[in-house]
């Protein structure tokens, strides 16, 4: 069933997820304007990315801006837009020269023509058959309405006789879900919460967790380093007795 035409599952093994929790706080702890918190976040970005890149990670899987962040004050959210655009001009050219592939997912349509055109832009300007990295960054995402677009999608499947009832496994609902990646290995979280906000609910079914307290724009490539080496060290038995 040729569904998806994004490679969800890389040769390489490590696939990392990070909701990246705390600008709007470390903001306010800092007497700045909450729009700063995300700058900053920006900048965090960049240095994981980076050290995704060196890693050797095969995909990075970022909550930029969830289904429910609409409902934040309209500055905020005009802000995010315009950093979404200034992050794409300023780095693109960066994440060409690492080979790094960027993808966004979600309900991008909803932020506008000016950003879906650009989104088209840098997805295309990265896009190689030979990636170091898959960045994948989640624009309007929440985890319930890909349940929801998948269950539609399928109904509409089997309507026409695209797919039998009797075909459909976990394999057409990872291929018809926005999200780019089957299986995250590891989710980070920082901002002090430990809670998943709706994030790759599918895709999270045997991740390891880990929660850090810091805010976003404290996080370091060392903090990122230690998440990385102390998942190495985790022996994953997926439900086997081993
Ligand atoms: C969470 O902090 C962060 C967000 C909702 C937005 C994150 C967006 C960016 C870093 C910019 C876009 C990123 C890319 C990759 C182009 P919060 O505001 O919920 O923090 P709080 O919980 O302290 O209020």
């Amino acid at each position: 069933m040729a569904i998806n035409s994004q490679t969800k599952n890389s040769k390489k093994s490590m696939n990392v997820a990070i909701i990246m929790d705390g600008n709007g706080r470390w903001a306010i702890s800092n007497s700045l304007n909450i729009s700063k918190g995300h700058k900053k976040g920006v900048e965090i970005v960049r240095k994981i990315v980076e050290e995704s890149v060196r890693q050797n990670i095969s995909s990075l899987t970022l909550y930029a801006f969830s289904s429910e962040n609409w409902s934040r004050p309209k500055a905020e959210i005009e802000a995010i837009k315009k950093l979404v655009i200034d992050a794409i001009n300023n780095q693109v050219p960066e994440l060409i020269e690492q080979k790094v592939k960027l993808r966004f997912f979600g309900h991008v349509n909803k932020f506008g023509k000016k950003i879906v055109s650009k989104i088209e832009e840098a997805e295309n300007a990265t896009y190689t058959d030979e990636g170091s990295l898959n960045l994948n960054v989640a624009l309007g995402y929440g985890g319930r309405q890909d349940f929801l677009d998948i269950t539609k999608d399928i109904a509409t499947r089997v309507l026409s006789n695209e797919i039998k009832i009797d075909d459909i496994d976990e394999n057409t609902i990872s291929q018809l879900s926005s999200v780019p990646v089957n299986d995250i290995d590891l989710l980070i979280r920082t901002g002090g919460d430990r809670r998943i906000s709706n994030f790759l609910l599918y895709q999270i079914a045997y991740s390891e967790i880990v929660f850090i307290d810091k805010y976003w724009p404290d996080f370091t490539k060392e903090d990122f380093i230690e998440c990385i080496d102390n998942f190495k060290k985790v022996s994953r038995r997926f439900g086997k007795r081993i």
